[in-house]
């Protein structure tokens, strides 16, 4: 039994939390998670990018207002995980230009709470990414939610420990989607987010297995963050289909990029598409690689990405795009989601067991 201040912090049995994937819906995910005894999370970037009247094709997430979107979410997940006592939570991202449905979503959070004593019993944790924390120290401190935060750098950290949340979320370049302008891996991040702060750290991108999971307890993590691996489960959302979950079972180690997508770089599972995205991003956004880059979206870029996500519904497996961290070429089986939680954490505790055998100190 692995237990760590991430457990006792969300009263969660096992130290792992399911990524929040938008703008892909998760609720389906998000509530086998949740059942299992890790984080479940629910997705919330595409309701945004539907409110933003950008059609991103009709696998992703989200049709009509925010609030009312998101409430729908919650209660979904709030019935489904409510027979188990189940702990669930909401990724809220925070850049500047999303504040205002970033808003509606933390509103409609606090207000499931107060409407059902079941739903405040699930519904735990705030994931805020891709913004700056401090203007959100007010609303999310006094709505009774733990509130967690996940950050590319030492100085996102400190900022974020600075706005008050109860934990870092400390996300490395090798993860699938959303990734950082800057590429620093999770092996360099991770412990240098937990020198830096006081608050629990837990680590995000390439975490897939019990061996992984055990190397970010050595590294200080009071647990872990996946996104990609999650996908290759029998209970991710219809939005994660076969055509995703084969793709996954075809890649190896050399099998991602990152290009410029809608909120930033993002890493890709490689295929035509994304081949074609990365070299527009060369020519379009040259200064992407080297650190400094213009953070204005080309507008053919962003077509191009568009189209990505309509050829996912369309089936086609070249012309797609499907976000995927590198720890897709570690993927060889579709299980449950009951039978990974379990399998990695009994993996985990015999790595840990096995340690002291293996090492003269
Ligand atoms: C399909 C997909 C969609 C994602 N969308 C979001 C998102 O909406 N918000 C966010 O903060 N991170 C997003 N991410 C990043 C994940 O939250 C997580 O940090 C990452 O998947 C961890 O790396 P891993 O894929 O190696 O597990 C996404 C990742 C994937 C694979």
């Amino acid at each position: 039994m692995i237990k760590t201040k991430l457990c006792e912090l969300l009263g969660i049995e096992y130290p792992i939390i399911q990524a929040g994937m938008g703008p892909f819906q998760t609720q389906k995910l998000a509530e086998a998670v949740a059942n299992a005894g890790a984080l479940g999370i629910i997705s919330t970037s595409g309701i945004i990018f539907g409110s933003l009247g950008i059609d991103l094709g009709p696998l992703t997430a989200g049709k009509g207002g925010s609030y009312d979107t998101v409430t729908k979410y919650i209660r979904e997940v709030g019935k489904g995980t409510r027979k188990k006592g189940a702990t669930f939570g909401i990724n809220v991202m925070v850049s500047a230009e999303l504040g205002a449905p970033a808003m509606e979503f933390v509103r409609a959070a606090v207000n499931a709470r107060d409407e059902d004593p079941d739903i405040r019993e699930g519904l735990k944790v705030i994931i805020t990414s891709a913004g700056d924390p401090l203007p959100w120290t007010d609303v999310i401190k006094s709505s009774g939610l733990k509130w967690f935060h996940v950050v590319p750098s030492v100085r996102h950290a400190k900022r974020a420990e600075k706005a008050g949340v109860d934990a870092v979320i400390a996300s490395g370049h090798e993860g699938g989607g959303h990734v950082a302008w800057e590429p620093v891996h999770t092996m360099a991040i991770l412990p240098s987010v937990v020198n830096a702060v006081d608050v629990p750290v837990i680590g995000a991108g390439g975490f897939c297995d019990g061996a992984t999971l055990a190397a970010a307890l050595a590294l200080g993590a009071v647990g872990i963050q996946m996104g990609t691996r999650f996908i290759g489960t029998k209970e991710a959302d219809t939005c994660f289909g076969d055509i995703w979950k084969n793709r996954l079972l075809k890649t190896d180690d050399r099998s991602t990029i990152v290009a410029r997508g809608f909120v930033g770089p993002l890493r890709y599972l490689r295929n035509e598409a994304s081949v074609q995205l990365a070299k527009l991003t060369v020519e379009k956004v040259p200064d992407l690689f080297v650190g400094h880059p213009d953070i204005t979206l080309d507008q053919a870029l962003l077509a191009t990405e568009l189209e990505g996500h309509k050829a996912l519904a369309g089936q086609n497996d070249e012309k797609a795009l499907f976000y995927g961290g590198e720890v897709a070429g570690r993927i060889q089986d579709i299980p449950s989601v009951k039978e990974l939680i379990e399998r990695m954490v009994e993996e985990a505790e015999d790595i840990i067991k096995e340690l002291p055998g293996k090492v003269i100190v």
